[in-house]
């Protein structure tokens, strides 16, 4: 039976990971659905103003559980029936995002559009998420500008006024939070305005919430291309909808069996997501076949040293960048791996030198010279990605790690710790008192 929130909310929130390295990962994990397709995709429903919605493969993780307080706090009916989840936006009472729930997640950003819309005015708290460097929302607002939203600050919240109209935007970036953004904000509007959003991310995800909100009602044109046009509609209607699989949760159980010199197979992925991480692996020696929906990876003798760029889709993910860099500490030769989109998202490096990686810092890149073997440490996470680099360190390691800071693991891995001991891994919970 699927725990129920009281149940999950009543688990010691913090807690350390014991993971004793060196036990080589085998078997056939299932994937889950998309964080990051969740969280925007909750914050849409907030645009039917009729209907229910039903999402299907929404994640389990904390950071959904803040999304679904945060739409009861505005007024919408949120439960989980089993794994499914089910909302309904027809009565909103509140344009005012409570501060201290939306601070905690970045998502939270994506209320200001989809209140603009559905209601013409917003109250949203600067985003929190992951400390990964400096995270400026002025695409967002930029954009919401030129389609005559008038915005300002107080009090470190966003006040948005106007229903947004009609515009021709140009992303400097290709941001993936903003083209989501913009893209709910112009759905909605009875003159039939169309607005043109170019520079627009092409991630996996865009699709996935372009899709969602066309199931709704919306019409949404060149989803998944860097020009995107959204017709406005007079209303749109919840709808029964099912997330795409969670590619970065693919990506990291992948990288267990590098890590760990073992063979694992992710089932229930869209394979095409993953088509740079595969290559990459593939690259370092790793035996990667993919199979339709399932991918198998087998590590063969010691990894072999590779460049990476992370870089926006189709490139290699951001957001695997620390996990791939936690395979290289321990490859033969010299390595680089640079971030272009998060340039300083290079924290977990110093954890990686406690565990005797040689590691080095330089701009947006860190030099990696590979070791035979990491040594067990007490390490830290500072964010889910660096969080998941660090388990994949202690598999390999030699020894018992200590991992701390696992509410950031919590945040984005639904059930991470039992699919890992069910691969084979040997990891012991601490509960940490408070
Ligand atoms: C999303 C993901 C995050 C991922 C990132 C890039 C979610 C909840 N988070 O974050 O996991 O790492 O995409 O794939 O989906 N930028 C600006 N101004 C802005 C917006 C962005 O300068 O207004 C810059 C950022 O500093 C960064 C780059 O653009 O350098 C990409 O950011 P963006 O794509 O917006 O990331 P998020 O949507 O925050």
């Amino acid at each position: 039976m699927t725990p129920t929130v009281i149940e999950e909310a009543a688990k010691p929130l913090e807690r350390a990971l014991c993971i004793e390295g060196g036990f080589a990962l085998s078997g056939e994990v299932g994937i889950g659905g998309s964080k990051n397709a969740s969280l925007p995709i909750i914050a849409a429903t907030l645009l039917a103003a009729q209907g229910e919605t039903r999402l299907i493969g929404v994640p389990r993780i904390s950071d959904v559980e803040v999304m679904c307080d945060i739409l009861r706090g505005l007024g919408a009916q949120v439960a989980w029936n089993g794994d499914v989840l089910d909302i309904s936006c027809r009565q909103i009472r509140s344009t005012e995002v409570d501060a201290e729930l939306g601070q905690k997640i970045r998502a939270s950003t994506y209320l200001f559009g989809a209140l603009l819309a559905r209601l013409g005015e917003a109250k949203v708290p600067y985003p929190g998420g992951d400390r990964i460097g400096a995270r400026p929302i002025d695409f967002h607002l930029a954009g919401l500008r030129s389609m005559g939203v008038y915005i300002t600050t107080e009090s470190g919240c966003l006040l948005g006024k106007g229903r947004p109209q009609e515009s021709s935007f140009y992303l400097e970036r290709p941001s993936v939070g903003a083209t989501i953004n913009l893209m709910m904000a112009a759905t909605l509007g009875h003159d039939h305005h169309t607005t043109t959003l170019s520079n627009a991310s092409m991630e996996p995800e865009i699709l996935d919430v372009a899709r969602f909100l066309s199931a709704m009602g919306a019409r949404i044109y060149g989803a998944g291309t860097p020009t995107i046009k959204v017709v406005a509609v007079s209303h749109l209607t919840g709808a029964t909808y099912e997330v795409i699989p969670d590619r970065l949760e693919a990506g990291t159980f992948l990288m267990t069996a590098a890590a760990s010199g073992g063979d694992v197979t992710v089932t229930g992925v869209i394979s095409e997501h993953l088509t740079a991480v595969v290559a990459k692996l593939q690259q370092m020696g790793v035996v990667v076949e993919v199979f339709g929906d399932s991918i198998r990876a087998r590590a063969r003798g010691r990894l072999r040293a590779t460049d990476v760029l992370a870089e926006e889709y189709p490139g290699f993910p951001t957001d695997l960048q620390p996990c791939i860099a936690a395979l290289l500490t321990t490859a033969d030769g010299e390595s680089l791996v640079t971030d272009l989109v998060w340039t300083d998202r290079f924290q977990y490096t110093d954890e990686f030198l406690r565990m005797g990686g040689q590691v080095k810092v330089t701009g947006s890149s860190v030099r990696i010279h590979g070791v035979s073997q990491l040594t067990s440490a007490e390490v830290t996470a500072n964010e889910i990605r660096g969080g998941a680099a660090l388990v994949l360190a202690s598999l390999g390691a030699r020894g018992t790690s200590t991992i701390y800071g696992v509410h950031h693991l919590d945040r984005g891995y639904a059930g991470l710790i039992d699919k890992l001991i069910g691969l084979g891994a040997h990891i012991d919970e601490l509960p940490i008192p408070t």
